[in-house]
């Protein structure tokens, strides 16, 4: 097991690219199920999480071929339908299997995804709307198990707004019987890039990035080539932590009108933000003005970059209010902050920070992804070295970061335990 070794109280500076987004990836991936043939993938980032999903289709007979640039994805025979607990316990997304193959396959069996770190996290909104769309699920040894002889478009309306919940009922219905509307639909900019993508299959889709999507069902189906969008979070803790460490950093390879939200949060932290069509240009405050925060769905401010900003309002002048509105249990980076000399008070879902002159680096333990992120953020800014235990979390979705900020003139690097 690797940890994370940080020597703080460097200004970034430089040039850092950006890469594909993990949360676009995984259901671009899952969406190659629908149709048999070869699809191209592009800006596929290298990570532990696209790892897994390769596994579980390659165990249901996807070919996958790695070239230069691009993942060819060959779904011409699916001879399987489950994914099995061992993988699925390792990546909540693997749920995104499950509208793909109800669709093509009419059968899938999918580990149930249990709680996680940050959150009970049910999938019940994905099996209502598979019902209500014709399919028969029964929960058996810990599986859900779907059948379908042939799904059926109809209304379904989300409760709450769910990413991973709306892309799949957007690949069930693609190829269902008739018409799907789905009302209060999630808005994630990787929604948008999934319904690119299937429309490049021949999928007939409207209303994505609003929240009535919808989706007229054909059997017209064919093998894509998509370009995945650049990650937002990862480009949003890039600009963080230039803020955070009084650098200036140009963040290439992003797409700013996603980070609308991070931008006026950065900006108000005293930050000067410089926006291009593709890029952004990140130069910090000598001190950073403390910010309140409230997570929100997009276009609101990102639970995944919650944990991270958190870590910059540590350091900032006066107090900061961060609440977190999407998940129960998002503040477990919280405690380890304390360990290097944070001062947060956590009251429900909201955390009151104590801005302080300065961090110490501690050994701290990693507990999910945007958590680990946040404690290597504080590891950047912090006096001395901090230690980062359990960092397979940060590989589950950042591609080489310690290589990146390294780059960016940090010193970071990793040591076997
Ligand atoms: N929810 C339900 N029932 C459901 C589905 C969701 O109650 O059936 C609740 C959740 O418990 C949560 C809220 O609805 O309170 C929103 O959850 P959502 O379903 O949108 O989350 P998700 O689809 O499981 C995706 C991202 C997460 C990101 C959230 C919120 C992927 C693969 N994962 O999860 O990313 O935090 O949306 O934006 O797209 C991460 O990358 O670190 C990560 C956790």
């Amino acid at each position: 097991m690797d940890k994370m070794m940080i020597t703080g109280g460097r200004p970034l500076k430089g040039t850092v690219k950006v890469s594909g987004a993990k949360n676009a990836a995984l259901p671009a991936i899952a969406a190659c199920l629908l149709a048999p043939g070869k699809n191209i993938l592009r800006n596929i980032p290298r990570l532990r999480d696209v790892d897994t999903i390769r596994k579980i289709m390659t165990q249901l007979g996807v070919e996958f071929t790695d070239h230069d640039g691009f993942i060819e994805v060959d779904a011409g025979t699916v001879k399987g339908y489950a994914a099995p607990y061992e993988l699925v316990k390792t990546m909540r997304a693997s749920i995104l299997l499950l509208g793909p193959l109800l669709a093509r396959s009419g059968r899938a069996k999918i580990s149930l995804p249990g709680g996680c770190a940050i959150g009970e996290r049910p999938v019940n909104l994905h099996l209502k709307a598979l019902a209500a769309m014709g399919a028969d699920l029964y929960l058996e040894h810990g599986y859900v198990n779907a059948r379908s002889s042939g799904l059926k478009g109809t209304t379904i309306f989300f409760d709450i707004p769910t990413v991973t919940g709306t892309e799949n009922i957007m690949m069930a219905a693609v190829t269902a019987h008739g018409n799907t509307i789905i009302k209060n639909a999630a808005k994630e900019p990787e929604i948008k890039d999934l319904a690119e993508m299937l429309r490049s299959m021949g999928a007939f889709i409207e209303g994505d990035g609003t929240d009535t999507i919808s989706i007229q069902g054909t059997s017209g189906l064919k093998p894509a080539e998509h370009f995945v969008i650049p990650d937002r979070i990862e480009a949003g803790t890039f600009a963080i932590a230039a803020a955070m460490t009084g650098g200036d950093v140009t963040i290439e390879k992003c797409r700013p009108e996603h980070l609308t939200a991070v931008i006026e949060k950065v900006e108000a932290s005293g930050a000067k933000v410089i926006q291009n069509e593709d890029s952004l240009s990140v130069k910090g405050p000598s001190t950073i003005e403390s910010v309140d925060v409230k997570t929100m769905p997009f276009p609101g401010f990102p639970t995944d970059l919650q944990a991270q900003f958190m870590a910059c309002m540590c350091i900032a002048k006066g107090w900061s209010m961060i609440r977190e509105t999407i998940f129960e249990n998002r503040f477990i980076h919280v405690s380890e902050l304390k360990r290097m000399g944070a001062v947060i008070e956590i009251n429900g879902n909201q955390a009151l920070v104590k801005g302080q002159n300065q961090l110490q680096g501690a050994p701290v333990m990693a507990t999910d992804l945007r958590a680990s992120a946040s404690l290597v953020l504080a590891g950047l800014v912090a006096g001395g070295t901090t230690e980062v235990h359990r960092i397979y979390h940060l590989d589950r979705g950042y591609e080489a970061l310690e290589k990146k900020f390294a780059a960016l003139g940090a010193s970071i690097w990793r040591e076997k335990v």
